[in-house]
């Protein structure tokens, strides 16, 4: 497993059981649906490898979306304010959104997410999230599609970073940095 200095890295959750609860959660959207169009929006850049894999194992007809934003700064802290930086290339208007995150923690981007999202009159708004992390809630935001909860601790990989680094990683690991 690659780190770098003393940051040490401890798997949370492996790769098979990721592939696997990706899987199942793409059919229970799939089977929700069924019938009708989706327009997944992916929140850059965490989401972008669950979403790809996501995408691929949905059997609708399925357009695909991002939107990026930023709340955290380069590490581990939340800045509390939400920006978009790159925003939908189309509209919204009509479809059956899914917005697709890598964790739930705070709340704050996605309740901020929503509150835009929502103004641009979707038929239909769900999230799906790869990890929820509930004890961190400072909104009152649940996902209508949860990969995984997990504890309190800060991961990384599948998508997720620290400072950029670590989203190569294949499995979900949890990222311990040294006192000090
Ligand atoms: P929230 O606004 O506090 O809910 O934070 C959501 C965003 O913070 C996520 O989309 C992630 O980019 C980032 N984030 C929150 N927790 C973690 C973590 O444990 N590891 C990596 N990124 C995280
Ligand atoms: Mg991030």
């Amino acid at each position: 497993m690659p780190g770098t200095g003393q940051e040490k890295l401890k798997v949370l959750i492996r790769r098979a059981t990721i592939q696997k609860r990706v899987r199942e959660v793409a059919r229970e959207i799939t089977k929700d649906f069924k019938g009708e169009r989706l327009h997944l929006i992916g929140v850059l850049k965490g989401a972008c490898i669950f979403l790809s894999d996501l995408v691929r194992e949905i059997n609708l007809d399925t357009s695909i979306d991002f939107i990026a934003v930023s709340s955290y700064g380069k590490g581990k802290l939340s800045s509390g304010q939400v920006r978009v930086l790159k925003d939908l290339d189309s509209s919204i208007e009509g479809l059956n959104v899914v917005l697709v995150e890598d964790i739930l923690d705070t709340g704050i981007t996605l309740s901020y997410l929503l509150r835009i999202l929502r103004q641009r009159k979707p038929h239909v708004l769900r999230v799906a999230a790869l990890l929820d992390k509930p004890s961190r809630r400072l909104r009152p935001v649940k996902g209508n599609y949860v990969g995984f909860t997990i504890p309190n601790e800060f991961v990384v990989g599948y998508g997720l970073d620290y400072a950029e680094r670590y989203r190569n990683l294949k499995d979900v690991c949890i990222l311990s940095l040294p006192p000090g």
